[in-house]
């Protein structure tokens, strides 16, 4: 079928794997604790902090948008013009944000996104980006479709 198993047993602390679903990108990123601590400290520079502008599962609707904090589940296409963003961390991406170590950038037109794929303000991308459906199969498997 279309649904995509994700096998996220090995994915380390900090790390970001690529999964296909439907054609589109998938990225799965397991976030430390420092990470999803510096998640909340950020709102103020968002555009839509608790995605309530777009067609959200509800567990998204906060600074996390995942079902359990530590692994982000987004869909890799800019919510602009569908280009894919980059992923920037160990400090890349304060070249683009002061402040903020790691996220994602748009090559395109320079949209930026924080860890939860959460949408920066002054920026052309409109929404964070999309969360897919999906649910966990046990503890090391999760179901994308
Ligand atoms: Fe990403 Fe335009 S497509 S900023």
């Amino acid at each position: 079928g279309a649904d995509v198993e994700a096998d996220i047993s090995k994915i380390e602390p900090g790390q970001l794997i690529r999964v296909i679903w439907r054609s589109k990108p998938v990225w799965i990123t397991r976030r430390t604790p420092e990470l999803l601590e510096s998640l909340t400290k950020i709102d103020d520079l968002l555009k839509d902090p608790n995605s309530e502008e777009d067609q959200q599962p509800e567990f998204a609707r906060n600074s996390y948008r995942s079902i359990k904090a530590e692994y982000s589940v987004l869909v890799g296409i800019c919510t602009h013009l569908g280009c894919s963003p980059q992923h920037l961390k160990d400090g890349a991406f304060e070249e683009y944000v002061e402040g903020v170590p790691e996220g994602f950038h748009c090559p395109c037109h320079g949209s930026k996104f924080d860890m939860a794929g959460r949408v920066f303000n002054n920026v052309p991308a409109p929404l964070n980006l999309v969360v897919p459906p999906y649910m966990y199969l046990d503890d090391n498997t999760i179901l994308i479709g």
